[in-house]
């Protein structure tokens, strides 16, 4: 069955910081490295996949809402610290309807409790968290399967 065509992946604050960033949690690799990955991989399966990070929550708002404009048939999402805060970002992966997979580099039930809660997971297709930047790479290649609307 033919997967989506156009798969973004956005990125939360501070993943701009990979690779500088409390390794212990999220590793060595950079942002761009993991991007880079993930755009040799897309270009093999000829799917058109863009990454996008923001710090900020208007601007990651904005750009899911755009994704429905653009045809976007996947979205895997790494809200970083607004997983646990953004009812914002919830609302507007509910309203555009696209099917997403939620990645966290860290285990996050295994630290702070407040890390525990998350905004996204039970609208979210499922989630990955704790397999480092391994993460979005399975994310990807479970995204490059998903049925689409039948
Ligand atoms: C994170 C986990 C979040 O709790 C944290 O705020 C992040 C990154 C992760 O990838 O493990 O910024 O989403």
């Amino acid at each position: 069955m033919a997967g989506p065509r156009h798969i973004l992946v956005i990125n939360g604050p501070n993943l701009n910081l990979l690779g500088t960033r409390e390794s212990r949690f999220y590793g060595k690799d950079t942002l761009k490295a993991i991007n880079t990955r993930l755009a040799k991989r897309a270009r093999e399966k000829r799917v058109r996949l863009e990454t996008y990070q923001s710090n900020s929550e208007a601007e990651l708002v904005g750009r899911i809402q755009q994704a429905r404009e653009e045809g976007v048939g996947f979205i895997i999402i790494n809200p970083a610290a607004y997983t646990h805060t953004s009812v914002a970002m919830r609302d507007a992966l509910a309203a555009v309807g696209i099917p997403f997979v939620e990645v966290h580099l860290s285990n996050v039930f295994a630290r702070e409790s407040f890390r525990r809660e998350s905004y996204f997971t039970d609208i979210a297709v499922g989630i990955v968290s704790g397999l480092g930047a391994r993460g979005y790479e399975l994310a990807l290649e479970f995204a490059l399967q998903y049925p689409g609307k039948k």
